[in-house]
């Protein structure tokens, strides 16, 4: 006995979504624009095509999954078909295909898949899951058949996982080892849905009268600024440069944010003109204090003259059991540290006025960018919505390079720690002693009138 599935009719962008071959295809970018109608449709017609196909679909909340997938579902697949066990959440077709639900409350519910095997997995809503969890499915959708191996995303610019949606499907700004044709965005506003405009005519006012930010991401698909990232301003056009010589004379200093799980280390140098230019990276991870000690000074080059190396003061705690803090154990591997301030509120702000550009668009934070992991997690850091003055902790992997950051932040901007480069006007004679002082004389003016005039 066959039994007769009704299949749905594609509106022009969702058969542009169906019809995609890339590895990766990201759908949507705005609220109903018809993704999650689209996911069910095309793992439908997989299933029913390619007979043993193993499909997964993910969805954030139980309750998004089964509102949006499995009822739907259940009411447009025939039982005798498709039969739904719902100790699986998998919809078991006949032809021996698997449609999978499922749901991931937290990002690390995706480990649990760890060596599973699917030819095609939907992430919907990708953006409210972080990069961890796109990676782990990736090297899930493998199997040795000739099934298509594919991931398909579904997406609104919102959420954790908006700057790597980003940076993968809209910007397309890609990292050695990523191959661009492996990504696809084919984008969906609600104005490309028109059975919903039509039988829904107050959908579309109700996300006009949206106010100003949403209503440019959910209406508009606009992928500018993130929905509570902490760090807005900050634009790789402005806040990151090429590579150069850091010039001798310029104040160097380290920065660290320690823990087993993390070491991250940035060096920072000063110009006269008080620009701060991150020049060097080093994050390390499961390194004891006497191997994160040897692999900074392993980065430091003969001739770097570092004006102090900044960290936590909780490195001063003493450990009950050895009496000894770990600044000191730092200090007996040969990196004496200088204790910065942990307030994270000033700290986050000294961050935001090191970023703020002037009328004519300058900042005074320079990243290199061969500083990857910063120019990354800077951006990602999101406000939280407990203490909107802070930022998430969540994800924690994220939080160890901007948290060195911000312990060189707020020492800098306290004017007791940067006073001493303040440029005055150079006075002639001043300025005649300079340039015939050797360098260590040059040093001394320095201190006393600040850098000297750009020549
Ligand atoms: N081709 C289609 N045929 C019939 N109905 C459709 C079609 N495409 C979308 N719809 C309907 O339009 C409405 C919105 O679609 P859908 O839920 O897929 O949008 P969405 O982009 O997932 O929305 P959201 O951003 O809220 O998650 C739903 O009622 C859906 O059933
Ligand atoms: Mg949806």
């Amino acid at each position: 006995m066959t039994v007769p599935v009704v299949l749905g009719k594609p509106q022009p962008k969702q058969k542009e979504f169906m019809m995609a071959t890339a590895r990766y295809v990201a759908f949507g970018g705005a609220r109903g624009g018809g993704k999650s109608w689209s996911v069910r449709e095309k793992a439908k017609r997989l299933a029913l095509k390619w007979e043993g196909i193993k499909i997964l679909i993910i969805r954030k909340t139980y309750t998004d999954l089964r509102d949006n997938h499995i009822l739907p579902l259940r009411a447009e697949l025939p039982s005798e078909l498709a039969p739904y066990k719902e100790t699986d959440k998998a919809f078991c077709f006949r032809n021996g295909s698997r449609i999978k639900c499922s749901y991931f409350a937290n990002d690390s519910d995706a480990l649990q898949y760890q060596g599973q095997e699917y030819d095609v997995i939907f992430l919907e809503e990708a953006t409210q899951f972080s990069e961890l969890v796109f990676h782990v499915l990736k090297a899930c959708l493998r199997g040795a058949n000739d099934f298509p191996k594919r991931m398909y995303l579904t997406c609104n610019p919102d959420g954790i996982g908006f700057l790597w949606v980003k940076r993968l499907f809209v910007s397309r700004d890609y990292l050695p080892g990523e191959n661009p044709d492996d990504f696809m965005f084919i984008q969906s506003l609600v104005d490309d849905n028109e059975i919903l405009m039509r039988k829904n005519p107050d959908y579309v006012k109700q996300l006009d009268s949206l106010p100003e930010g949403m209503k440019e991401r959910w209406r508009y698909g606009s992928w500018d600024v993130a929905e509570g990232q902490y760090f807005a301003e900050f634009r790789r056009e402005i806040h990151t440069c090429e590579p150069f010589i850091i010039p001798k004379e310029w104040r160097r200093y380290i920065s660290i944010d320690y823990g087993l799980d993390m070491l991250a280390a940035y060096w920072i140098a000063v110009d006269n003109s008080m620009n701060c230019y991150v020049y060097k990276e080093l994050c390390q991870s499961d390194l004891p204090i006497s191997a994160a000690a040897e692999a900074i000074n392993g980065m430091r080059t003969a001739d770097e003259n570092i004006y102090c190396v900044l960290a936590p003061p909780d490195l001063w705690n003493r450990s009950q059991e050895t009496g000894k803090s770990k600044a000191l154990l730092f200090q007996e591997a040969g990196l004496t540290l200088t204790k910065s301030n942990n307030d994270r509120e000033a700290g986050w702000l000294a961050i935001k006025e090191l970023l703020r550009q002037d009328l004519e668009g300058n900042s005074r934070l320079h990243i290199f960018k061969t500083c990857t992991r910063l120019i990354k997690n800077l951006p990602e850091l999101l406000r939280d919505p407990k203490r909107p003055t802070d930022t998430m902790n969540e994800p924690h992997d994220i939080t160890h390079s901007p948290d060195a950051l911000r312990y060189f932040a707020i020492y800098w901007v306290s004017p007791e720690n940067n006073q001493i480069i303040k440029r005055v006007k150079y006075r002639a004679d001043v300025l005649e002693d300079y340039f015939n002082a050797t360098e260590e004389e040059r040093q001394i003016i320095i201190k006393k009138y600040g850098g000297p005039p750009e020549i």
